[in-house]
């Protein structure tokens, strides 16, 4: 693994920004796994801004998202089908019939949603990119504590730590959907790269078991140590119960005079 300290969490966005962009420039066709939550926010305003400066384009981009609330409609303020078009996709070039989001459609069966998803990911190429958020207890995507390591795209019941740390978006009298369609731990796994993001202290306990703890399915996200290229990129608060924090720090220091002095380096 990959994990870069960063001063702030503005830090993280600029420097997660950075890595989309590089991607976008790198590559003619992207497929991005993209996530929603506040983590992300202000890495989309830097994509944003980006793209406002004409340094990179969605033109060629296709995206995917994790997760999608069940019973909503897409429309809804707090669907993130909503939450996307507000972030990024309405301000950016992206074709929108190129943006998917495990959405059930009325009519189909929840259980059908996932292979669909599944097949649509695997005919558009994979995954280039999968940017992952994580909750406090763990999770990514929606795959709450003891989610199988091997889970692909299907309906999960999200846990009452979820629902509480959610409900903020919700109004009085709005219901807040307890079910989800989110990829798997194993379709996270099948992207070619991943980026996971956390910023503050909350996040620290999580931070510490995904990256230092056991693989273990009651920490969904410490599935990512099975994985060659994966980037954990953090603020100070949330890498602050690292115990390695201090290795870390020292390989990124290591990693960015290499690639000052144009050595191509494979960070993973
Ligand atoms: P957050 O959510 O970015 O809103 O903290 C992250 C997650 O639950 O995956």
């Amino acid at each position: 693994m990959d994990v870069r300290i960063v001063a702030s969490a503005a830090e993280v966005a600029r420097e997660g920004a950075a890595k989309v962009a590089g991607l976008l420039n790198r590559l003619d066709d992207t497929v991005l796994g993209l996530a929603t939550g506040e983590t992300p926010r202000a890495m989309y305003r830097e994509l944003v801004l980006a793209f406002e400066r004409k340094e990179l384009s969605f033109a060629g981009v296709t995206s995917f998202n994790l997760d999608e609330y069940l019973g909503l409609e897409p429309g809804s303020p707090q669907s993130y089908r909503s939450y996307m078009q507000r972030e990024l996709f309405d301000h950016v070039d992206i074709d929108p019939l190129n943006t998917f989001l495990p959405f059930c459609e009325a009519g189909q069966h929840p259980d059908e949603v996932g292979p669909a998803y599944e097949a649509e990911i695997r005919r558009r190429g994979g995954i280039d990119l999968q940017i992952l958020g994580i909750g406090r207890n763990g999770h990514i995507g929606f795959n709450e504590p003891a989610s199988s390591l091997g889970s692909r795209t299907r309906v999960k019941t999200l846990t009452r730590e979820t629902l509480a740390s959610n409900r903020r978006y919700f109004g009085p009298g709005e219901t807040q959907p307890e079910l989800a369609i989110t990829m798997g731990v194993a379709t996270i796994l099948d992207a070619q790269e991943i980026l996971l993001l956390a910023t503050g202290e909350s996040k620290a306990d999580a931070v510490r078991a995904a990256v230092e703890g056991p693989v273990a399915a009651m920490c969904p996200a410490s599935a990512l140590q099975l994985h060659r290229r994966v980037t954990v990129l953090v603020d100070d608060a949330a890498a602050s119960k690292l115990e390695l924090a201090d290795y870390f720090r020292w390989v990124d220091e290591q990693n960015r005079r290499l690639e000052s002095e144009g050595v191509e380096w494979n960070r993973s």
